[in-house]
């Protein structure tokens, strides 16, 4: 029976996708052929995990309900959680603290999409955090991993000058330590709790591990890498039928 509890983050305003999300929450548009939430929760689902939260905003959390239900569909149960204010993913992931209930926690974002099957990394974690990387062209849209030897020795958000290719993708996980590493956090310049922080947190104390993700990956919350996920699941998917 696995013990890790999962977690998909899908709060925050989605204001890059302009009136795309004016009457409904960007993680439920489609990506191809299913909304976007179902791709990070198959990757939970995948793994065998059996309790899910799902944090959202206030504004479209009833669309989450009404699409997801108690779980019964997926074979697992969700609970739901309210994000009141878009302060940051660290702030999101603070929400989660009871349900994890002292068990190690499996976060991803709601806007990523894996091709991988990452089951038997989430199922080989017991303590630390781990942190799943892909190398990309465009570095300097996310979190971005320097590596010295086979360590992570630091993780830069949206550096000008990425330090390396690396993109620090929106998978995590975590032992429960991560609620008190939540608490002591700051807000950054742009006013959020940073998961960059809490990352940077484990690296100092020298409990961070990580893979490469091998097939494609993407977020999804900007115009190009909407319809860039979406052209990736298709291909994806047409490659398995030939
Ligand atoms: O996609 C991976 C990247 O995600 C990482 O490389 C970055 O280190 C990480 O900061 C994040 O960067 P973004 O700028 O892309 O994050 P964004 O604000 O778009 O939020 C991504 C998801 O996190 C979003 O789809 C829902 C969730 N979220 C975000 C915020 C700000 C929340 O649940 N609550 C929030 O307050």
């Amino acid at each position: 029976m696995n013990k890790i509890r999962g977690v998909i983050l899908a709060g925050g305003f989605g204001s890059r996708l302009g009136l795309l999300t004016r009457i409904t929450n960007k993680h439920l548009l489609p990506v191809y052929d299913k909304p976007m939430i179902f791709y990070p929760l198959q990757k939970l689902l995948d793994a065998g995990i059996k309790d899910i939260l799902i944090v959202s905003g206030p504004e479209y959390s009833g669309h989450f309900l009404r699409l997801l239900g108690s779980g019964r569909e997926f074979g697992v149960r969700f609970t739901y959680e309210i994000q009141d204010e878009a302060g940051g993913i660290a702030q999101a992931l603070g929400l989660a603290e009871g349900f994890a209930d002292g068990n190690n926690v499996a976060v991803i974002l709601g806007d990523n999409i894996f091709e991988d099957n990452l089951s038997n990394e989430i199922n080989s974690f017991t303590a630390g955090a781990k942190l799943f990387l892909k190398e990309v062209a465009d570095a300097n849209r996310f979190g971005v991993a320097q590596i010295s030897g086979n360590k992570i020795i630091g993780i830069e958000e949206k550096p000008k000058k990425p330090k390396s290719s690396y993109a620090v993708t929106g998978l995590y996980l975590y032992d429960f330590r991560v609620f008190d590493i939540i608490k002591s956090l700051k807000p950054s310049s742009r006013g959020e709790l940073e998961i960059t922080d809490v990352n940077n947190h484990y690296i100092k104390d020298g409990k961070m591990s990580y893979s490469i993700v091998k097939g494609f990956w993407s977020d999804a919350g900007t115009y190009d890498s909407l319809l860039r996920a979406s052209t990736l699941v298709k291909s994806s998917r047409d490659k398995k039928k030939e």
